[in-house]
């Protein structure tokens, strides 16, 4: 039988920060990682707030580099590697951030917005055409290329973030806390964009989230994150049905929304 590497093999990650807390004490923020993601898979990443989610994502994207261990991309350590070693791999794997206005530049019209990784990652393309088409897959007008992020609602802006994030064709998103800035009546729309174009496109999904509601909704499997440490992981439907670890109970516990999240799926107002 032959072996496809996985996706993303995280091994033994250590992510220590020289610190900012009072005591002076430097602050582990990823004890000894290890998880592998497969092609196809939407995994969630859990966890309370300052459980490592935002790191781990960020040694995932190799916009840091782990103290300790490795993460692979198909086999290959990306860790430590230059930008130029990178090329492909920036290409592969792109990143949807909490706050579409932060991450959308103010300056620059939706047009701009998403030629500009096609640009910047010498992707040759019709420009125009390639952002009619982004637009479309996102559920957006074409007239929406001449405006400004700003002029949108924040549901349409995660809209933007989505289409300039598949615009080089990426084989993996990482989605951060993607819809917990936005207006609950646009939540289950997103989600439900998200869980399209992973579909349509076969994308690996990772998907960054502290709500459980909204992970059963989209992923198929869980990695379970408690300061620091993996606490557990599994397939959805396992730790849904049998949460190995008090820590995942709690989370489980805390988890009000699933009722709100399907009920918005049903009757969801389509946002202005
Ligand atoms: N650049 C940094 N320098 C120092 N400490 C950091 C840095 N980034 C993260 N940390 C610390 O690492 C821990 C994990 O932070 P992280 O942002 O990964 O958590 P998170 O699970 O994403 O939280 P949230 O749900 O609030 O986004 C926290 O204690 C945080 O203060
Ligand atoms: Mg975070």
């Amino acid at each position: 039988m032959s072996e496809t590497p996985a996706i993303f093999d995280v091994r033994g990650v250590s992510k220590i920060y020289p610190t900012r807390s009072r005591r002076g004490q430097s602050v582990a923020a990823l004890r000894d990682i290890t998880f592998s993601v497969s092609d196809g898979d939407s995994m969630a990443i859990v966890g309370e707030s300052g459980s490592g989610k935002s790191t781990l994502s960020r040694m995932l994207l190799a916009l840091e580099s782990p103290t300790s261990g490795t993460v692979s991309f198909r086999g290959e350590v990306v860790s430590g590697r230059s930008e130029r070693e990178l090329r492909d791999f920036r290409r592969r794997v792109q990143i949807v951030f909490q706050d579409p206005l932060s991450s959308l530049d103010p300056r620059m019209r939706v047009h701009d917005l998403l030629a500009e990784p096609l640009r910047a990652l010498k992707i040759e393309v019709d420009e125009a055409e390639r952002v009619r088409e982004l637009l479309a897959s996102v559920e957006m007008p074409a007239a929406a290329a001449n405006r400004y992020a700003h002029q949108f609602s924040g549901g349409q802006r995660q809209r933007i973030a989505i289409a300039r994030a598949l615009g080089p064709s990426p084989d993996v998103l990482i989605a951060d806390e993607p819809v917990s800035a936005l207006d609950v009546s646009v939540r289950a729309q997103i989600l439900n964009l998200l869980s399209s174009l992973v579909r349509d496109f076969h994308l690996t999904l990772v998907f960054v989230s502290h709500d459980m509601a909204v992970v059963r909704h989209l992923c198929s499997s869980i990695v379970v994150l408690y300061r620091g440490d993996l606490v557990e992981m599994g397939t959805t439907e396992d730790v849904f049905v049998s949460p190995r670890e008090d820590y995942t109970k709690e989370l489980l516990a805390a988890a009000p929304r699933i009722r709100a999240v399907r009920a918005a799926k049903r009757v969801g107002p389509r946002e202005a």
